[in-house]
């Protein structure tokens, strides 16, 4: 299979050719001397400004993925980040981005909260010829114009890799299944849920008896998770949106008096180092991965943009899945 950071670089290379010859696009050029006027006197000098909202710090895959960004987007590598933690709060991010076309950055990046409400604030910022990138996470904006590219993982995908180990594996007899959703409205959560759905729907064995969101963190999962337990006792398998609250839920089990991954079987989304130890050490049982390390994409995308050319509108990254012997093979080499 074509590596992520190939297929990113292929298509970086072949932009650039296609950008010879052609005007710069839209944003305004590195160095405008405007640009750092408006950011309120700083000295970027041929950096190009970039405003990036992120979510929040709600679980191990969102530490990894600021992180990418941050050791990437760095002055050495040509950057002027402003960055921003929205801790949750789709106002917040739309005050972080009006505060970014106030302050004339070249490009606005972020990872939106949740799917709806987008259409103005990234109308104001399409009128401020500021180009919008979403990375991770996507918008149900009917006007595509109002961004020029998404990159990030097939969310739907993932939970249908889900749903099909789950077919495969554990329900080939019937089994009552417990779903902790992610954030509600956001588009992991609402993707995943459709993905497993669309795998399991047509195997009378899965029947999912209790779903309710644990927004993505480790405490609300434990939290939803003893809820569960206390009205269900007959749980076969969990399936979280994300490691975090798989971790939630392991606690919750264990507290009750069973055997995570044994007792009753878990499988996660994500792929940080605590859900492998977790699926390594047999108490989650399958994991597919969502690549947090969309730092150097972003870099090229922008720097591509930058040069007067263009990407794709939708840039899909790759992912492994991992059983509990591929975890223990990949466990000393995991990045994040
Ligand atoms: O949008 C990606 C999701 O957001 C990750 O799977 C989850 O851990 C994070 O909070």
């Amino acid at each position: 299979m074509v590596s992520r950071t190939f297929r990113t670089r292929a298509m970086a290379a072949t932009v650039a050719v296609l950008a010879l010859g052609l005007a710069a696009c839209g944003s305004s050029g590195s160095g405008d001397s405007s640009t750092d006027a408006a950011t309120g006197g700083g000295d970027s000098g041929d950096l190009i400004n970039v405003g990036f909202s992120q979510v929040g710090a709600e679980s191990g895959w969102r530490a990894a993925n600021t992180k990418s960004i941050q050791d990437t987007l760095t002055k050495d590598n040509g950057f002027d980040l402003k960055f921003s933690d929205a801790q949750q709060k789709q106002e917040n991010q739309i005050q972080a981005i009006r505060s970014y076309i106030a302050q004339g950055v070249d490009y606005i990046a972020f990872s939106p909260v949740v799917e709806s409400g987008w259409d103005a604030v990234l109308e104001e910022a399409k009128q401020a010829n500021i180009p919008v990138i979403l990375t991770d996470r996507a918008v149900d904006s009917e006007d595509k114009s109002l961004y020029v590219t998404f990159i990030g993982s097939d969310f739907v995908e993932e939970g249908k890799r889900i749903g099909e180990w789950v077919n495969d594996n554990v329900a080939t007899e019937p089994i009552n299944v417990v779903e902790l959703q992610g954030t509600t409205g956001s588009a992991p959560a609402i993707d995943r849920k459709q993905g497993f759905e669309d795998a399991t729907k047509g195997n009378p064995n899965v029947k999912i008896i209790a779903s309710q969101t644990g927004n993505f963190t480790r405490a609300e999962g434990k939290t939803v998770m003893e809820g569960f337990l206390q009205a269900n006792p007959d749980i076969d398998l969990v399936y979280a949106h994300n490691d975090d609250m798989a971790l939630g839920a392991i606690e919750a089990i264990e507290a009750a008096g069973k055997k995570p991954g044994t007792d009753i079987k878990i499988v996660s989304i994500d792929g940080v180092k605590d859900g492998m130890q977790a699926l390594a050490d047999g108490k989650i049982n399958y994991i597919v991965e969502c690549n947090p390390l969309l730092g150097p994409d972003l870099a090229d995308i922008i720097k591509t943009l930058h040069s007067g050319g263009t990407v794709e509108p939708r840039i899909v990254t790759h992912d492994d899945a991992f059983d509990q012997a591929a975890a223990k093979e990949a466990l000393p080499t995991r990045q994040y």
